[in-house]
């Protein structure tokens, strides 16, 4: 059975732990704080019993939390086949994760990062093993979202570059396969010219974010709104994206309005704190207003 060591138990890490081990992967799911592992196994527990009483997972409850051990630093790269790091939207932190994956894992172990803008090759550059590491850019929330864009970095070698695209595949999940290493990849870039120009608008005073949404479901047939995904995938996070994609020169996609950052210093993070562009109840209920 093929190993897995998640880096960083927050939304996405819990997500990505969660369809390893519902595909019967061993999975290590590591965060520095313990909080965040047992608020991640507890969100884990929830989501399979709900997924179970569907029959949408083929082992249970018991059998898939029993593949997944919480940890709180990484020598467990030292066994693993595959890792997937998904920690904050920060350049330097990521360097120096990768940097320490690098020295603990054995040479043949693959080294992934869900970050939704930083090109591969930046990260990779610090590593002995940049033709071993690629991009796995999952969607959130994981379990239920069926896409996963496979990054090519400049250095990342063809057969690995298709081993992750058969890794996503064993997940359940579609690749997306992105040949080329630019800030954002293909569809972050999308969604920030959509949401930069949704930012702007509700700044101006000219729509509200439900108008917004109701129109992109409606007149584009998205599934969820802009502002729905912004929530969900939290602000801080939003933010942290913005401020990468800027330092990495993608201005075009910037934000010209700084309402996100006003929210954030708010302390409005989206759904997980029950405040963002809409209001949430403590299970996560969007409050009709
Ligand atoms: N939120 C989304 O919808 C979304 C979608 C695709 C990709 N991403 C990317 O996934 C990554 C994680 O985003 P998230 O939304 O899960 O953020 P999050 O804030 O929910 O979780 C990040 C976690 O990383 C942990 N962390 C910080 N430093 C660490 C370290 N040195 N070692 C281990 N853990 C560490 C934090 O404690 C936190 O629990 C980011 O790169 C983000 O851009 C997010």
């Amino acid at each position: 059975m093929e190993r897995v060591l998640v880096v960083g138990a927050g939304f996405m890490g819990a997500g990505i732990a969660q369809v390893c081990a519902q595909a019967g992967y061993q999975v290590n799911l590591m965060d520095l704080h313990k909080t965040a592992t047992d608020k991640a196994v507890e969100q884990i527990r929830w989501s399979v019993e709900k997924l179970a009483a569907k029959g949408l997972v083929k082992d249970s409850p018991e059998q898939i939390l029993a593949r997944l051990v919480p940890v709180q630093d990484l020598s467990s790269a030292a066994q693993v086949d595959w890792v997937v790091e998904a920690a904050w939207e920060e350049e330097k932190l990521k360097r120096e994760i990768f940097q320490e994956l690098d020295r603990l894992a054995p040479p043949e172990t693959l080294l992934a990062t869900n970050s939704s803008s930083i090109p591969i090759t930046r990260l990779a550059e610090f590593t002995s093993r940049p033709e071993r590491m690629l991009g796995l850019h999952f969607f959130g929330p994981v379990p239920l979202m069926g896409l996963v864009e496979v990054i090519k970095g400049d250095k990342t070698s063809p057969q690995v570059f298709e081993r992750g695209v058969a890794f996503v595949r064993s997940l359940g999940k579609t690749p997306v396969r992105v040949q080329r290493d630019i800030p954002g990849f293909v569809m972050n870039r999308i969604f920030s010219a959509a949401l930069r120009e949704c930012v702007d608008l509700v700044d101006q005073g000219i729509v509200s974010p439900e108008d917004i949404d109701v129109g992109m479901r409606l007149g584009y047939g998205w599934n969820a709104g802009p502002f729905e995904i912004a929530d969900n995938a939290g602000l801080d996070t939003v933010a942290r994206v913005h401020r990468s994609m800027q330092a990495l020169g993608a201005n075009h996609l910037a934000f010209t309005s700084d309402l996100i950052e006003r929210m954030v210093a708010d302390g409005r993070l989206g759904r997980k704190v029950g405040k963002g562009f809409y209001d949430y109840t403590p299970e996560g209920k969007r409050v009709v207003r």
